[in-house]
């Protein structure tokens, strides 16, 4: 049965219908009109619907949006947080058709929150970390070192 589900996404409250099985992808592209959010394989194995569930990465096309009970960011809600990861990411030719580039940058938006771990390598840990982003596109190094110039500018 369909019913109402609040939402907190990009920082605003939201009222929106789901059935059981909606997921949180499907709910933010047709129903909100976050475009960022892509869909691709629609089962969890590519992270073109990245989003921030409370600060975490998660594929929202496997995220029912009826269990979701916390803050939602999407790249449109990243705001200034990724006017620096956006400029690296054309200095560094790190997309190209540009499909996976939303949630790359979501989950990059994330990492950089993080510190990194004691004892740690900056690109490796980028690179493993970005590797469930899959991009058909670019061969991924553009992409690391776009995310590992930032991550320095930010030390
Ligand atoms: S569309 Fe969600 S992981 Fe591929
Ligand atoms: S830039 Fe085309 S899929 Fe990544």
């Amino acid at each position: 049965m369909p019913e109402s589900t609040a939402l907190r996404v990009n920082g605003a409250q939201v009222t929106v219908t789901t059935e059981p099985r909606t997921s949180l992808a499907r709910v933010l592209r047709e129903q909100l009109r976050l475009t960022s959010v892509k869909l691709a394989c629609e089962r969890g194995e590519c992270g073109a619907c990245t989003v921030l569930i409370d600060g975490a990465p998660r594929m929202s096309c496997i995220t029912p949006a009826r269990l979701v009970r916390r803050d939602v960011v999407t790249a449109e809600g990243l705001g200034e947080e990724a006017h620096d990861l956006q400029a690296a990411f054309a200095d560094h030719g790190a997309f190209q058709c540009g499909f996976c580039t939303s949630g790359q940058l979501v989950h990059a938006a994330a990492i950089l929150r993080e510190e990194l771990p004691a004892g740690v390598e900056l690109e490796p840990f980028v690179r493993q970390r970005l590797s469930g982003n899959i991009c058909r596109c670019t061969g991924y190094n553009g992409l690391v070192d776009a995310v590992c110039a930032v991550a320095e500018e930010r030390r």
